[in-house]
């Protein structure tokens, strides 16, 4: 878990920038070294010191060395399932109004990418359910939270086909990450309470398309609303101010909901 009222320690996740900026990544650990194309990084040298210092390789380069962001974490952690991007993560931190004291269901955990951002937002008086259907992935994201975000005892785990069942009621915000959440409609709309906000990422509008036609089907959803967030960064120097030449075009589609009391 990351620390920072601490200097680097152990066990904790590392960001190297290069002269040209590029990143490299390690987690710390005493007696390794960090080999990057040739040169090397010794992590004794980093354990006990602040972040942001300027660490000299074996071979006389410069690498700043940085906690990563929680944004940085996620791009960078070990994978199990593909995860969900800072882009897209930061639009259901505010469309689906994650709170601090929030119920928060989220469906399924994959990597633990949404995960960690969940529990950092809904803070210690809240909660985060996530249900998994693969035993692998949730043993993969239980040490990815536990790198960055440390394992909460507000963070529960259930390894479960939501398709088939869903235990959790009066739930506050509910995220769908799943390949067919249309299937997860009706049990979403039992768990969710009256007022809650219903969320659900797909990469295809196929998907979008089905999971909407069942949200009206249930007349029980309003305030249906569907987003593709783009995000183009800018290279701004002194001789060029333009847009980076590429870009990530397309993630997935993010579809907020509002669940109403049936008079
Ligand atoms: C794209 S990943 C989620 C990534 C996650 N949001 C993140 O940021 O790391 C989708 C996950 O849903 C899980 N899943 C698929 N169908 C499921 C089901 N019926 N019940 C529970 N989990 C399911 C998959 O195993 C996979 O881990």
């Amino acid at each position: 878990m990351v620390d920072y009222s601490k200097l680097f320690s152990e066990g904790e996740p590392v960001l190297f920038l290069d002269q040209k900026d590029r990143e490299y990544y390690d987690i710390l650990k005493s007696g390794k070294q960090k080999n990057i194309r040739g040169d090397i990084l010794i992590h004794d040298e980093i354990i006990g010191k602040q972040e942001g210092f300027r660490l000299i390789s074996k071979r006389n380069n410069f690498f700043r060395v940085f906690r990563p962001t929680l944004a940085e974490y996620t791009r960078l952690m070990r994978r199990g399932a593909q995860v969900i991007y800072a882009k897209d993560i930061s639009h259901i931190l505010v469309w689906a109004d994650i709170y601090p004291g929030a119920k928060v269901v989220e469906c399924g955990l994959g990597s633990g990418a949404l995960t960690s951002f969940l529990l950092r937002a809904v803070g210690g008086r809240g909660k985060v359910i996530s249900y998994e259907i693969r035993p692998d992935f949730i043993n993969n994201a239980t040490k990815n939270i536990d790198t960055f975000v440390g394992l909460k005892k507000n963070h529960t785990v259930r390894e479960i086909d939501i398709y088939e069942q869903f235990v959790d009621k009066n739930v506050d915000r509910l995220i769908l990450d799943v390949p067919e959440p249309w299937r997860a409609v009706a049990s979403a709309a039992d768990a969710l309470r009256p007022g809650a906000v219903l969320c659900s990422y797909s990469p295809t509008i196929l998907q979008v398309r089905d999971f909407v036609q069942k949200l009206h089907e249930l007349k029980t959803f309003t305030r249906i609303q569907t987003h593709e967030i783009m995000l183009r960064e800018w290279k701004v120097d002194d001789v060029s101010v333009r847009p980076m030449l590429r870009m990530v075009a397309h993630t997935a589609f993010l579809t907020t909901a509002r669940k109403y009391q049936v008079d």
